[in-house]
């Protein structure tokens, strides 16, 4: 698509040893990057008895209150608001949205003219409605035999205590503060003190490397981090406190500087092996204790921003999606509400961490909101054996279940025994999320998990849409595996064609937004026209997803994968252009290019080929090297699988690499190059494929 290409993002500020390049985002053709995984697999309807609580109980139940939804959203969305609490109404007229950037500034608005504290009703309404004594988290270690309950009444303590600690040290409303944690249940509490005192948090998932790290302490100038000094993962140690003191010095080191951070003990590395910084480190364990229970709620703009979180797309550094307060309340309670038809007590499980938007919507906020009892866990899925989720859900009696499919697919890879030899019947509604799930795992997760009696909701949304977008809804019309089906309230889809031009009817396309959510994202930290750039402006009018979909005659919704240069590699989204720069960081390296292969259990493999230095030979050592420079510039998550060494890069005589080409040689499929006779030079194609598994 021409306006595709002529757009060219506004690079952020520098704040690495090498540079993100910022390339044109480009769209490949629709459809060609379509996980295999549902392609080739046939899926048939699947009827499941359900009843749902919520009343929706019937596609003809939806219909009416999604036209109602779409009709009138700012109505409609004012319903669903009034069941919380807000110290200041909103104005009649309190939605708003522009999504055309010919029009003016892309904006939108809910709840506009309201006050209220997400942290206010998601632990102290359920207090104040007698429900303090009522457990809200269930932490499960990672070893066996550990775990913890917390009552909303716990929760509200220890929240305003570490509230309390970080107004001393300074932190106040509009403040941004880090959170790099291990599972533990202080990770959610931390996320809550912020949102009690009007801060923003910014949480950072612990599989990030200290580079990454910085970088997003720097981004979002966070004064304050909040880590712990390490975490478990199986049998493994994170060393938590020493990456994030490696991460401060590097923040440092580009000019700017964290005043505090606060220590959680975790017992994988005591106190005595932690290194220390007098004056500026604080052990959580010596000073929370010692603060008031009681912090009042500081009352805050619906708009106001609630967290960061900072996401990759196809072009340059990741951005830090910023979330409003009332529209992201109403969406993440709302959508938990109906999806899971999660009610007050329920016993429910997310797996994600809280360090993706997952655990930010579907672990911490909608489950509280809802008022229902939230499973933490600590450890691995297949730790001590493959049978631990089921003996979780066996041991908690878990309603609903939520995953992404690759845990699916790597748990379908055991004996079924695992699975069997544990109580599921406690289970009503099971989820994945993240990727799409091919037909045969979704069948093994319906038939052998949730032993035919589960709807399973494949929910599909970003971390820009805060909460889920495309879902069944349990109950209300029959699954369809692989597919998504149909819109949520008040998200209106639309599939484009190259063009921008809307299709109607059995189409396959590119998909789009064409009116706001509550929990839209608002902008890109800092850089509000990189996010016009980014969401509205390939295809003017609407939010750009970044994926294909297939919608069928009678309106049901397939997702079939990224149309740009993100991968999703287990349901984790890295981008082509940041793996690139931290590949050509490494001194052998003159130029890499990064493409996604299918992977049977992570959906997506990242495959890089690597043009090295004249006078470095291809080696194990430097391919090791490379890798390891990956995997500490990003994160373990993101080192490729594969590494290809190229004599060149297949470019245009403009200079853009061809990654069409590289996708197909790294499938072996040599004799569906295509034209290659554009190519700069086109002998560089045989050099490529020579090399390969050399
Ligand atoms: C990308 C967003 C939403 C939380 C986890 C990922 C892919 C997400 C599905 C699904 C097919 C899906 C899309 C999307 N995706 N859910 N049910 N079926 N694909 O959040 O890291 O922001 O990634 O994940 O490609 O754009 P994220």
């Amino acid at each position: 698509a021409k306006a595709l290409s002529q757009l060219r993002p506004r690079q952020p500020p520098i704040l690495r040893r090498h540079v993100v390049r910022a390339a044109p985002i480009h769209v490949s053709s629709v459809g060609a990057r379509a996980t295999s995984a549902v392609q080739g697999e046939v899926a048939r309807a699947v009827p499941v008895e359900y009843h749902a609580r919520t009343g929706i109980n019937s596609r003809a139940d939806y219909e009416t209150l999604y036209n109602r939804s779409i009709q009138d959203p700012a109505g409609f969305w004012a319903d669903l608001a009034r069941q919380f609490h807000w110290e200041k109404p909103w104005r009649k007229d309190h939605m708003s949205f522009n999504f055309d950037r010919r029009k003016g500034q892309v904006s939108t608005t809910f709840f506009d003219g309201a006050r209220t504290n997400i942290c206010y009703n998601a632990v102290d309404r359920h207090i104040e409605q007698g429900r303090g004594s009522q457990p809200c988290f269930l932490w499960e270690g990672n070893d066996i035999g550990e775990d913890r309950v917390m009552t909303f009444s716990d929760v509200r303590d220890e929240v305003s205590r570490v509230a309390n600690w970080l107004k001393s040290v300074g932190i106040g409303k509009g403040d941004s503060v880090a959170i790099y944690m291990p599972m533990v249940c202080e990770l959610p509490i931390a996320m809550l003190a912020c949102a009690r005192i009007g801060a923003v948090h910014s949480v950072v998932f612990g599989g990030f490397s200290a580079e990454s790290l910085s970088q997003r302490i720097a981004d979002a100038k966070s004064k304050v981090v909040i880590t712990a000094s390490g975490g478990a993962r199986a049998k493994k140690v994170v060393p938590l406190k020493q990456i994030a003191d490696k991460a401060v010095q590097l923040a440092a080191g580009s000019g700017f500087q964290v005043e505090n951070v606060l220590v959680y003990e975790h017992k994988s590395v005591p106190k005595g092996e932690c290194a220390w910084t007098e004056g500026r480190d604080t052990w959580y364990q010596d000073a929370i204790p010692q603060q008031d229970r009681h912090c009042p709620v500081e009352w805050v703009d619906s708009e106001h921003p609630l967290f960061l979180l900072y996401t990759s797309g196809s072009t340059g550094n990741p951005k830090g999606v910023v979330h409003s307060t009332g529209g992201y309340m109403v969406s993440a309670a709302t959508t938990t509400r109906y999806i899971f038809d999660l009610q007050p007590g329920d016993v429910y499980w997310c797996t994600a961490d809280c360090g993706w938007i997952t655990g930010h919507s579907y672990l911490a906020y909608g489950p509280l909101l809802c008022g229902a009892q939230s499973v933490i866990f600590e450890g691995v899925p297949n730790y001590p054996t493959p049978a631990r989720c089921w003996q979780v859900v066996e041991k908690y009696k878990v309603r609903q279940f939520y995953t992404a499919p690759t845990l699916v697919r790597s748990l379908e890879a055991q004996d079924n025994k695992f699975v069997t030899q544990h109580d599921r019947s406690s289970l009503r509604i099971l989820g994945t999320v993240g990727e799409p799930i091919n037909p045969r795992a979704w069948m093994w997760f319906f038939e052998t998990v949730g032993e035919g009696r589960c709807p399973i909701v494949d929910t599909w949304w970003q971390t820009e849409t805060g909460a889920a977008m495309i879902t069944p809804l349990p109950g209300a019309w029959p699954c369809l595996p692989g597919s998504a089906t149909l819109p949520f309230f008040g998200v209106l889809p639309v599939i484009l064609d190259d063009k921008g031009k809307e299709l109607d009817g059995e189409a396959e396309g590119i998909l789009g937004m064409k009116q706001a959510w509550p929990s839209t994202i608002r902008t890109v930290k800092g850089d509000h026209k990189r996010f016009e750039e980014t969401y509205f402006s390939a295809f003017p009018g609407y939010y750009f997803t970044g994926d294909g979909c297939k919608r069928s005659a009678d309106g049901q919704y397939t997702i079939t994968g990224r149309v740009d240069d993100v991968i999703n590699v287990s349901g984790h989204r890295v981008g082509t252009a940041e793996v690139e720069a931290a590949l050509a960081s490494h001194g052998a390296c003159i130029e890499a290019a990064v493409v996604g292969f299918d992977h049977d259990i992570k959906g997506q493999g990242i495959y890089a080929y690597v043009t090295l230095h004249d006078g470095n030979d291809f080696s194990e050592d430097i391919r090791k090297d490379l890798v390891k420079t990956v995997r500490e510039q990003i994160g373990a998550f993101a080192a490729p699988d594969v590494i290809h060494w190229a004599p060149g890069l297949p470019k245009t005589r403009s200079g853009k690499i061809m990654r069409r080409i590289l996708r197909k040689i790294a499938v072996k499929k040599d004799d569906e190059l295509g034209d290659t006779s554009t190519l700069a030079d086109p002998g560089i194609v045989q050099g490529i494929i020579e090399l390969r598994g050399k």
